[in-house]
């Protein structure tokens, strides 16, 4: 999961690529490195964001360069495991993201032959490799070795004096774009999208060969066309316009995204496959697994549709017995749990469908069918519009199946969004500011949304919290609650807001500082509350929407007061292509 570029044109390629590099830095953050392939052949790479870099690719130049940001998988960060990676003449360099599983057999083989490892990383075997076979023809190097690679990759091949990149694709994402005398190849749109709207998106199996004015696709030896995509998307939408980070840029898209999916998805006619089937199985990972679970529960509720959650990792290993449709979800389209989850339910002949982001992802290729939610691209690690997109999806479908019964309800429901953003939290984040854990707790498809509650105060703040089904805090967790620990509980009107207003009295009368959030003008809630926080919305199913984005503002703003990495939390990445 990192992210690589490479240019060839008539431009500054080490600044191109530098500067490309920084929109992929949410790919993975520890380390970066540019090769440009002038003779002698010269590298820069350090462990560090290319952020706190400075002025690093000066000692560069060139109109050809291949660029490289890194999430360790093997090795850890530091100079040497940084890409590009060389053979050992110095003649070839190669970045690449995936994962190479039969390194270490190829790696004992080459060392035996004589090469010379500088780093711990997979990806070295590949300029090894490539060694033995260059003699004057890359993309005839590349072709032959490949075959011998088990794995997954995406990767950019230069040589000293070659006037060429030559990009390759298997289980790992790659785009190439087509300029005004000028050609890219990336692991995604992003770095790409202000050069130019001119894209293709590579198969597996497809080797590229780049110039400046020219791109030839092969695969199986054989030459091939791919269609050419415009990108849609603004250059601001990949950029944080005015915004002091990309998370809360993207929470204020929110409301556009909502209505923008539902409306796509209207003109769209999504297959009808929920229609038919007696049960789904849903599959997904983080935030997306927290979408999945309030789709569990509005399906069974107001289809009576039966419904599973899975864990896509836990899926591929230990798949119960499955019928009917599995549906992946997946912002990225390139969760490596996911793809292999949707793989395994294809072979128990069920059919698949993807509900994805990212265009041309590798999830659409694995799945039956495909639906796009309407996000545009998310930088930040922490999901959020994907997250909000993901419900307009699934509210879709249920209106789908429901014949239209809520579609006047959908199409004002982004402005449940718009409310929640106006709200002060200021005393809500005071409260958790000091707070070493902190409880989300919900019921029914609320209790999802206390889960990614708790999983963006975790992961951008760093402060411990866990969400909760309500009904559950006492076998357990009640032990740890003290004047220390908030809780945040969210009670909205219905069914279960009489049992939720006896679990807060007993949390209460544990001395924990509650942070509630109810309906306007619920003089209970507000009485028994430290901090009340009026949900928009709350008597209908888009006051799911404004929890939501409440939660979300909370995390946002407890980690900027505690000054955290907010876009770039530690240790994460964004598109988790490793299992
Ligand atoms: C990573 C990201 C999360 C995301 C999860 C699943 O862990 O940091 O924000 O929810 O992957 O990603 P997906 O692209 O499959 O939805």
């Amino acid at each position: 999961m990192c992210g690589i570029f490479g240019y060839i044109g008539r431009g500054r390629a080490p600044e191109i690529v530098l500067e490309g590099l920084k929109r992929l830095e949410y790919r993975g953050y520890d380390s970066f490195g540019i090769a440009v392939p002038g003779n002698p052949l010269q590298v820069v790479k350090k462990q560090g964001r290319i952020s706190d870099a400075g002025d690093c690719a000066a000692s560069l130049s060139g109109p050809v360069a291949i660029g490289h940001t890194r999430w360790a998988t093997h090795g850890v960060p530091s100079d040497a495991n940084a890409h590009p990676h060389l053979d050992c003449t110095g003649t070839l360099a190669v970045v690449h993201n995936g994962i190479i599983e039969n390194y270490s057999i190829l790696k004992r083989e080459l060392v035996a032959r004589g090469h010379v490892f500088r780093s711990e990383t997979d990806t070295e075997v590949i300029a090894h490799l490539l060694e033995e076979v260059y003699h004057g023809d890359l993309k005839c190097a590349v072709e032959t070795i490949l075959p011998r690679i088990k794995g997954s990759y995406a990767l950019l091949v230069i040589a000293r004096g070659d006037t060429r990149i030559i990009a390759a694709r298997q289980h790992s994402p790659l785009v190439l774009g087509m300029g005004d005398g000028a050609s890219f190849a990336a692991s995604d749109m992003t770095p790409i999208v202000e050069h130019t709207r001119r894209v293709m998106i590579l198969e597996d199996g497809d080797i590229a060969s780049l110039t400046p004015d020219t791109i030839q696709i092969s695969n199986g030896g054989n030459p091939v066309e791919r269609k050419e995509e415009i990108i849609r998307w603004s250059v601001d939408a990949a950029r944080k316009g005015g915004f002091p980070h990309f998370m809360i840029k993207e929470i204020f898209e929110q409301p556009d995204v909502f209505s923008d999916t539902i409306r796509t998805l209207r003109s769209e006619d999504p297959p009808s496959l929920l229609k038919e089937v007696p049960q789904v199985t849903l599959i997904a990972c983080g935030s997306s697994y927290h979408a999945a679970l309030v789709f569990k529960y509005l399906l069974e509720e107001r289809c009576r549709i039966p419904a599973r959650v899975e864990y896509a990792s836990e899926f591929r290993y230990f798949t119960p017995p499955v019928e009917g449709l599995v549906i992946g979800i997946t912002q990225s389209g390139e969760t490596a749990d996911t793809l292999m989850a949707l793989r395994i339910a294809a072979l128990h002949n069920c059919s698949t469908l993807a509900i994805a982001n990212a265009v041309g992802s590798s999830v659409s290729r694995i799945a039956d069918h495909t639906i796009l939610m309407r996000a545009g691209p998310e930088i930040s690690v922490a999901a959020t519009k994907s997250f909000i997109a993901e419900l307009a999806v699934f509210l879709h479908l249920i209106d789908m199946i429901r014949e239209g019964a809520c579609a006047a309800r959908l199409d004002y429901a982004h402005r449940a969004i718009d409310e929640a953003l106006l709200l002060d939290l200021s005393l809500a984040v005071e409260c958790c500011l000091p707070a070493k854990d902190i409880f989300f707790v919900g019921r029914g498809a609320y209790y999802p949304i206390a889960l990614e509650g708790a999983l963006k105060m975790k992961e951008i703040s760093y402060i411990h919290a866990e969400g909760y089904a309500a009904g559950e805090i006492k076998h357990g967790p009640f032990a740890l609650l003290s004047e220390h620990t908030p809780v945040i509980a969210i009670c909205p009107p219905g069914d279960s807001y009489g049992v939720m207003m006896s679990n807060i009295r007993e949390m209460k009368a544990r001395g924990t500082p509650l942070i509630l959030l109810g309906e306007k003008d619920d003089r209970d809630l507000e009485e028994i509350s430290d901090v009340f926080i009026p949900l928009p919305w709350a008597s209908s199913v888009a006051g799911l929407l404004s929890a939501t984005v409440i939660l979300q503002l909370l995390a946002y703003h407890t980690a900027n007061a505690l000054k955290r990495d907010i876009d770039k939390p530690r240790n994460l990445a964004k598109s988790v292509t490793v299992e």
